[in-house]
């Protein structure tokens, strides 16, 4: 009969006399599925396993760090970290249009991954964590094209690698109950979406560092608070968002003209449509007092209170 712990047995020898004693590599985002499949492989192969995650600087607080702790020193994985914030950002200098942000960080990802798996040389396999929906969906392609959806881990056709896709029979809610049973923690199997491209996309208009602290700084204060209130599995996404918008404020005697930030939550199924959370006044005042006291140049909060459709989740 079907258990988890008889999935992972049969997979892992599965994945032991494909692999044999080649090499594989796997782009490590920290999301649930790329998590899921590097430590189902790394259960089978242990060092033949070598994995990129890449820090494009516009991840969110803490979470490079977190990324390592786990992987590499929690599973003792291979995983090489590429600094590539500097890369990313100069790219990006003078860029506002939504579109353009997401290629140019799509396109840069694969440079960097490229680079990293040519220097590996010796490379045969390819892990990606593609989940059974992600095949369905891009079988019939339909509304996603409103926005390109360049997935951290969407690679060039053209590489010279063979696939192994050991999640392609699974639904999220099973990847979940296997991290799980792989020893992946909690706040990774937990973990909510996060896209591809970053912060690049909730930072509205050009990206400069100082838009980029105020989002991270003040996403990291929405989460915490969520947390606290225990609201974290209710939310399907929660973050803050930077509108290219200053406003007139007041802070002791002095008058401020400093940015507004902008709360999303949303509850969801599937990302496709979503409500907007109804997060409790005390926990949404909490949250907003603290982003302004803590977080320089923020002197105005607003909630989100739009479904999908007709809005989107993310403001980009
Ligand atoms: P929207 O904003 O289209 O988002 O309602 C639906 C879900 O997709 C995520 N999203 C992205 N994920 N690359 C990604 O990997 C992207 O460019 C991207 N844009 C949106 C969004 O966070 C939500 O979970």
């Amino acid at each position: 009969d079907w258990t988890m712990e008889n999935f992972i047995e049969l997979e892992v020898e599965k994945i032991r006399e494909q692999v044999g004693d080649q090499k594989v590599l796997c782009a490590l985002s920290g999301g649930v599925d790329s998590s899921v499949v590097a430590a189902l492989i790394h259960r089978a192969i242990g060092d033949q396993l070598t994995c990129i995650f890449v820090d494009h600087g516009l991840l969110r607080k803490d979470e490079a760090d977190t990324v390592m702790d786990t992987f590499s020193e929690g599973f003792n994985m291979n995983v090489i970290k590429v600094d590539a914030q500097e890369r990313f950002m100069s790219k990006l200098r003078g860029v506002s249009d939504p579109e353009q942000k997401r290629k140019i960080i799509g396109n840069e990802f694969i440079y960097v991954f490229d680079e990293q798996a040519d220097e590996l040389k010796d490379i045969d396999y390819l892990a990606q964590g593609t989940l059974y929906t992600d095949i369905i969906e891009s079988g019939t392609e339909t509304a996603q094209t409103i926005k390109s959806h360049h997935n951290v881990g969407g690679l060039p056709e053209d590489m010279q690698f063979k696939l192994i896709e050991p999640l392609n029979a699974l639904f999220k809610d099973e990847v979940r109950a296997l991290g799980t049973e792989l020893g992946v923690p909690d706040h990774i199997v937990w973990r909510q979406p996060f896209p591809g491209p970053g912060l690049a996309i909730r930072v509205l208009g050009e990206i400069t560092d100082e838009k980029l602290t105020i989002v991270r700084e003040s996403d990291a204060i929405l989460r915490e608070e969520v947390k606290n209130a225990g609201l974290e599995r209710d939310i399907w996404q929660y973050f803050t968002v930077l509108p290219d918008i200053r406003s007139v404020g007041v802070m002791g005697d002095a008058r401020t003209y400093d940015y507004t930030v902008g709360i999303r939550a949303v509850t969801s199924i599937d990302g496709m449509t979503s409500d907007w959370a109804r997060i409790p006044y005390d926990v949404l005042e909490l949250i907003s007092t603290r982003i302004v006291n803590e977080v320089d140049h923020v002197n105005r909060i607003v909630y989100d209170v739009t479904s999908k459709p007709p809005s989107t989740i993310e403001w980009e």
